[in-house]
Parts: C-alpha cells; structure tokens; sequence
C-alpha cells in the first residue's frame, strides 16, 4: 500500500473557507488595483474599467468577488464567461487572489467548478494559463484540469509573445472526482 503524499492530502480534504459573491460596483476600485499589481501583471491581460462594468452586468459572465478568511474579506475576484452557452462550455476567464499561497485559490476554483457544473449547468469547464505561471498551472494540474494543447505565443505583452497553455474539465470528470471526495469545499 502506498502512503498518500502531502499533496494528495491537501487535494482531498476541504479547502480553507471561501465565499463567491457577485462583484458590484463599488469592488471595481478593489478589482482594478488588485490586477494591475505588478505582482499579478506578469500572469493576466487586465481589463478597462468598462469591460469589468460590462462583466457585472452581462447575462453571459459572472464576476465574483472571493471572499476568505477572518471576518470573510475580501481576497481576489474570478470571472466566469459563456454562463449561458448553448454548448455548456464555461470559461474561467481570471482568477487573481492577492493573498497568495494561503489556500484561497485552491478554495475558489473548488467553488467556481461547483458553480459552474451545479449552477451553470456546464458540460465543459476551460481556461488558459500562460506557460510560465508555474503557480497557477500547478494549481489547475491538482484540481483535475486537463491539457488539451497550447496555443503558441499567442498573446504580446512586455515579455514578448507569450504562449497559453489551454486546460478544463468535463462534466464526467467532475462528477468521478466529487465521487472520489476530491471536490470537498469548507
Ligand atoms: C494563481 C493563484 C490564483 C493561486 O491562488 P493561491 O491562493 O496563491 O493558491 P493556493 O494557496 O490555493 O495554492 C494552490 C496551489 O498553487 C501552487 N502554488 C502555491 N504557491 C506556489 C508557489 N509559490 N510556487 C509554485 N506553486 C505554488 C501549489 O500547487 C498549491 O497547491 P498546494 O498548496 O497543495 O501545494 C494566485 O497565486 C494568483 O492570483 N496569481 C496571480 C494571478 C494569476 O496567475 N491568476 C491565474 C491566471 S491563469
């Protein structure tokens, strides 16, 4: 028998606590400083002002606010597009938590997988990661998200042109997992 590794502990038990709620107004001041973090930049493309007001506001998005910790405060947003696709095929479009490393992402993309499939009624759950956003990569790997290519140097930033790496998860895929205890939330 083989002893599970920290890692698979981690994965199976329930996450630190987080909640999502809808991103209004008076967070965009929030939201905007967060992305433009120079800590962040590196990892996403941020938005005007007007895209995250559209976001709000659109039937097709969801912009959450995620909340965590003492006194559940706020500690990044995540945006979900293609809520009302007619091929079920939602994208986690930005995630940023500004507390890193504290569980919080972990925590979310648990929350946003359970909206996404048990809301939003998804059969497909994707996103993109540039290639060198260790961190998030690592991330999407143990909450089950598979590769399904890259699109080579796809986006121009600072760094040059930049390649995204695209992952996401079926229906069934989710459901074994939830039948394995590895889709837990707290
Ligand atoms: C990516 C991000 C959302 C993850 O949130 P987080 O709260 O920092 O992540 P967690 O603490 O839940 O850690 C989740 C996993 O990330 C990985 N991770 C965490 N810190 C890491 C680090 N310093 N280096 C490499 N991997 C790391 C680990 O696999 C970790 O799992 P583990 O704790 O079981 O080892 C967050 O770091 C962030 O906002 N980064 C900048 C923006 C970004 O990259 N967004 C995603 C764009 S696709």
């Amino acid at each position: 028998m083989t002893t599970p590794s920290a890692a698979d502990d981690r994965t199976a038990r329930a996450p630190v606590r987080v909640r999502l709620r809808p991103t209004m107004q008076s967070d965009l001041e929030y939201v905007l400083s967060i992305e433009s973090d120079p800590v962040n930049l590196p990892f996403i493309t941020p938005w005007e002002r007007t895209q995250h007001e559209a976001a709000i506001r659109f039937p097709d998005f969801r912009h959450f606010i995620i909340e965590g910790g003492e006194g559940l405060a706020s500690v990044g947003f995540l945006i979900l597009i293609g809520c009302r696709s007619p091929h079920q095929s939602l994208e986690l479009k930005r995630m940023v938590v500004q507390a890193k490393g504290g569980g919080f992402g972990r925590a979310a993309l648990r929350v946003a997988k359970k909206v996404a499939f048990d809301d939003l009624g998804a059969h497909r759950f994707w996103l993109d990661v540039k290639t060198h956003n260790t961190r998030a990569k690592a991330l999407y790997d143990g909450e089950g998200f598979v590769v399904e290519g890259t699109l080579r140097e796809s986006v121009r930033s600072g760094r040059g042109f930049e390649s995204l790496i695209v992952m996401s998860m079926l229906r069934s895929e989710f459901a074994a997992r939830r039948g394995q205890g590895l889709e837990l939330v707290a």
